[in-house]
């Protein structure tokens, strides 16, 4: 899918030579602490950003270019919150049905598709204002689903939500996954998360991709009972909850001065 993509902000390389092959269908993790440059991988596939070297094929077409055909095979859900506060739930995906083109014909159906797919029957009339944290992702993944997508891409999907939201997206991508065959391509700096949820990932770190596997490979190539503890191994670091990182040793350092 990804070819030794390398992306620059002025001297900083945010993606250091990413390469990934992802197959249809199965739920891909980027897994990374704060800056790894998770987002910026996503913003190349999904035809946001030119890579200053290095390819890319998504749903088969070239990012570089055919990226028209690249953005009618995908939906996308950014990490920043993407629905308008002001309007309902059916209004939300009635624009976003409009704005991507969905022909005028099909898109009561495709509402209604996307509506049963991330269950938001109940709250169709609601403001989006007055939506909790979970009920908003999963609308804003119903409307990345109003043009079928083949391949969907979700940037922190679950950050910011309390466990139960957490499981209902979760269960809900599964869900498409089984119902539609949806690629699904998704980046969390949360280990156990990606763990439970990824049939592979791959690890990142200051744009470098480190390891690469199912989880349960990268576990026990490095004999280890954690995706933390994998993450500390491949980078010398740990990784918050909040996605940030700390030097092991700076740390152990502190310890032993503390003691
Ligand atoms: N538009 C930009 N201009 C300059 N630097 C940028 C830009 N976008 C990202 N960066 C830098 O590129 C690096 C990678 O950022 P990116 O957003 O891809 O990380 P991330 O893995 O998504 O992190 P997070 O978990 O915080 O979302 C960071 O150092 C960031 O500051
Ligand atoms: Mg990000």
């Amino acid at each position: 899918m990804a070819d030794s993509l390398v992306v620059r902000f002025d001297a900083l390389t945010a993606v250091d030579d990413v390469s990934l092959e992802i197959e249809c269908g199965e739920v891909f993790g980027l897994l990374g602490p704060n800056g790894a440059g998770k987002t910026t991988t996503l913003r190349v596939l999904t035809t946001l950003l030119k890579p200053a070297s290095g390819s890319a094929l998504v749903a088969g077409f070239d990012v570089g270019s055919d990226a028209l055909s690249v953005r009618a095979s995908i939906g996308y859900v950014p990490q920043a919150l993407s629905a308008d506060g002001g309007l309902t739930a059916a209004e939300n995906l009635d624009f976003y049905a409009r704005v991507t083109g969905v022909p005028r014909a099909e898109r009561t159906a495709r509402i209604a598709a996307a509506v049963e797919a991330m269950e938001l029957e109940p709250m169709l009339d609601r403001l989006a204002r007055t939506f909790s944290g979970g009920m908003l992702r999963r609308l804003e993944i119903a409307t990345a689903l109003l043009n079928r997508p083949e391949v969907l891409f979700l940037d922190e999907p679950t950050v910011g939500l309390d466990p139960t939201a957490r499981e209902l997206v979760w269960e809900r991508v599964h869900a498409l996954r089984a119902e539609a065959g949806t690629t699904v391509v998704v980046t969390t700096h949360l280990m156990e998360e990606a763990e439970r949820h990824c049939d592979r990932l791959a690890i990142m770190d200051a744009g470098r991709i480190v390891d690469l596997g199912t989880p349960s490979e990268l576990l026990s190539r490095h004999g280890e009972r954690s995706l933390e503890a994998v993450f500390r191994a491949v980078t010398g670091r740990v990784i918050s909850d909040e996605g940030r990182i700390s030097d092991v040793r700076s740390q152990r350092r502190v310890a032993r001065r503390l003691g």
